[in-house]
């Protein structure tokens, strides 16, 4: 699966960009939300988010770099997020953190940052819906993909074949058209991609290209 990231897109013109997501191949839209804590850069909230929600007809993946995340998960459920994603590294609590994300009705997800072992999932994998491994360090577009990110994706793979879930793997963060088919040769499942689709000449094309 492919999920554009909303980061990259004209902000100018948000609405013509999600008119090309809705046309495109791409499965859902991620939405990068930052709060200039956990990672250093603002990105937008929830009066973004509600005016997206009424005209994307691709599920909403909410990708939270934010601390605290626990305080607004009925507010992403308001603003129509389909998988809300959360960092393991501002979690003490994430068994219980999960567990109200999907009594909200969503799907669940736990991102590791470049640093974070995947050895730490040991114990949760099997009650999150998505692991999404960063392969870049979180807070912007455009930046050059961390090369570890494979073998995590293998460690991760063979966690999930090991204990027997459906787990997906996605990964997100200097996705481009070398990256892509090696990282769903490891194992991947979904990949984000931003720059490399906004600022392509033909972002439809370019999306089923990298879902070819
Ligand atoms: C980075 C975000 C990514 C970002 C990826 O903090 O989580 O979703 O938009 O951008 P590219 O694909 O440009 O690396
Ligand atoms: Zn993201």
């Amino acid at each position: 699966m492919i999920a554009p990231s909303l980061l990259s897109a004209d902000f100018a013109n948000l609405g013509k960009d999600i008119e090309m997501i809705n046309n495109s191949d791409a499965d859902w839209l991620h939405i990068d939300v930052m709060d200039g804590v956990f990672v250093p850069n603002l990105s937008f909230g929830f009066p973004v988010l509600d005016a997206i929600k009424n005209i994307c007809k691709k599920p909403l993946d909410v990708h939270l770099m934010i601390v605290e995340p626990d305080k607004f998960i009925s507010r992403f459920k308001d603003a129509g997020a389909y998988m809300l994603n959360v960092h393991y590294e501002v979690c003490p609590n994430l068994h219980r953190t999960i567990q109200r994300i999907k009594a909200e009705g969503m799907k669940a997800a736990v991102t590791l940052n470049p640093h974070t072992p995947v050895c730490v999932l040991e114990d949760i994998a099997g009650d999150v819906d998505m692991v999404l491994l960063m392969s870049v360090n979180p807070g912007y577009g455009g930046q050059k993909f961390i090369e570890n990110t494979y073998s995590k994706v293998v460690q991760l793979k063979e966690m999930i074949v090991r204990k027997g879930l459906n787990t997906l793997i996605q990964v997100d963060g200097g996705v481009n058209d070398i990256t892509a088919p090696k990282l769903f040769e490891c194992g991947a499942d979904v990949l984000v991609a931003g720059n490399y689709v906004f600022s392509s000449p033909n972002p439809i094309k370019t999306i089923a290209d990298l879902k070819k």
